[in-house]
């Protein structure tokens, strides 16, 4: 931590995950997401005496029904705000006046940054700015910003990407979210702000809008309808149980050393095709669902991530085995088809006739 972080703020070990200092707000942007509202609800559950207010726009992808179970929770609000309206973003810092920011709102889908950027410039990019000046104003105690393993780029097999290297983005979402964390060191360089940034690897679990890959290929299977793969299927992913990453912000919210990245990824590496044969085999489907398809443009080759700095310095470990994640995952969506059906409509069939069939 630099001296400046320590002289302009003052603060010292009141942050630990073990033993949370009482009645903090925590600001969760895109709390209606995936992955935002599964740490929404672990917040809440794990922190009673935090006050959790989720800040969204509901995207299409933003969803109220993922957090039903929390509703009715006094220490949860919802506030409706688009964090690239700086008036928005205003509002919520003066109504509440956090102590904590956790970032996750964000324009998401690499396949749609590809048929259109700009709204990714503007949420991802200007948004965090917005963030970071009115956080910088209210002087908060922390700011984590959710990023991700796609801002190294496609790394060679055998080697795993540490927080040093350089950031080598190759699609609209990944050059985005990149230039969101330049924001981030420089709102530490410039300002002094105690602020961090996660790069996780490919979560997975319940709540996934059914765009991505895993829930693509369960919800596809469900119905019998065909698998997409893109080009050749050997692109390679590694996966962590969307819980597994809560508990890893949690860590580094608390305790990450302000100006500090850390990598977080459970090392459980798959390529495409064999993830989806996998799939299909827990759910006793017939592998002819799979369908070859039209590459993504750039499309990395292989993502993977050394999360031994989060390891080392807090002790963290993944809790979920791929194997009972993955089938957790299934039963979910399973039992969960009405949640599915009040998506596969308007707007996504529209986004997916126009991903997969049009060409690209
Ligand atoms: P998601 O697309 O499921 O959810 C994004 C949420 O942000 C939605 O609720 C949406 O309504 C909200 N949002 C979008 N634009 C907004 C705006 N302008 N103002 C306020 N809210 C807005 O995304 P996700 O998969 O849950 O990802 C969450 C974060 O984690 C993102 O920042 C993403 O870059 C990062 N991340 C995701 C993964 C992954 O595998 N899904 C991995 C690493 C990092
Ligand atoms: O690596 C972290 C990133 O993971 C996050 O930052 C992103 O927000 C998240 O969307 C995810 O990006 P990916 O592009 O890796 O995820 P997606 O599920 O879209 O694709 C996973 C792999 O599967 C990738 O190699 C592309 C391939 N794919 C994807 C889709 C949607 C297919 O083969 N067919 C498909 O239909």
């Amino acid at each position: 931590m630099s001296e400046y972080v320590e002289e302009n703020y003052e603060l010292s070990e009141m942050n630990k995950a073990e033993e949370p200092a009482k009645s903090k707000i925590v600001l969760v942007t895109g709390g209606a997401g995936f992955i935002g509202s599964n740490f929404v609800r672990y917040i809440l559950d794990t922190y009673t005496e935090y006050k959790v207010i989720n800040f969204d726009k509901l995207t299409y992808a933003g969803n109220l029904n993922n957090l039903t179970s929390v509703e009715d929770n006094a220490n949860y609000v919802f506030m409706k705000g688009d964090i690239a309206n700086k008036k928005d973003v205003k509002n919520v810092f003066e109504e509440f006046n956090p102590d904590f920011v956790v970032h996750f709102a964000a324009e998401s889908h690499v396949d749609r940054s590809i048929i259109n950027p700009d709204i990714f410039l503007q949420t991802n990019i200007i948004g965090t700015q917005n963030l970071l000046n009115f956080a910088r104003e209210h002087k908060i105690e922390k700011f984590v910003l959710v990023s991700t393993d796609e801002v190294y780029g496609s790394v060679e097999n055998g080697r795993s990407s540490v927080e040093e290297d350089r950031m080598d983005p190759n699609n609209p979402y990944a050059a985005s979210k990149a230039a969101a964390e330049f924001l981030i060191r420089v709102a530490h360089q410039t300002y002094g702000q105690r602020v961090n940034v996660v790069r996780s690897c490919n979560n997975y679990g319940k709540y996934q809008f059914p765009e991505k890959l895993i829930p693509i290929i369960i919800n596809n299977a469900i119905k019998g309808n065909k698998i997409p793969i893109y080009g050749d299927g050997k692109n390679t992913r590694s996966w962590i149980n969307v819980f597994d990453h809560c508990t890893a912000i949690d860590k580094v919210l608390h305790l990450g050393r302000a100006g500090e990245i850390y990598n977080v990824a459970a090392d459980d590496e798959c390529c495409n095709i064999d993830l989806a044969e996998k799939i299909l085999k827990m759910m006793n489907k017939p592998l002819d669902l799979i369908e070859y398809v039209f590459d993504r443009p750039g499309h990395d080759f292989r993502y993977s991530v050394e999360a031994s700095k989060l390891r080392n310095e807090f002790g963290w470990k993944p809790s979920v085995s791929f194997e009972d994640g993955l089938s957790e995952t299934i039963e979910w969506y399973e039992n969960h088809q009405d949640w599915i059906e009040s998506i596969l409509s308007g707007d996504y069939v529209n986004y997916y006739l126009e991903n997969y069939e049009n060409g690209k």
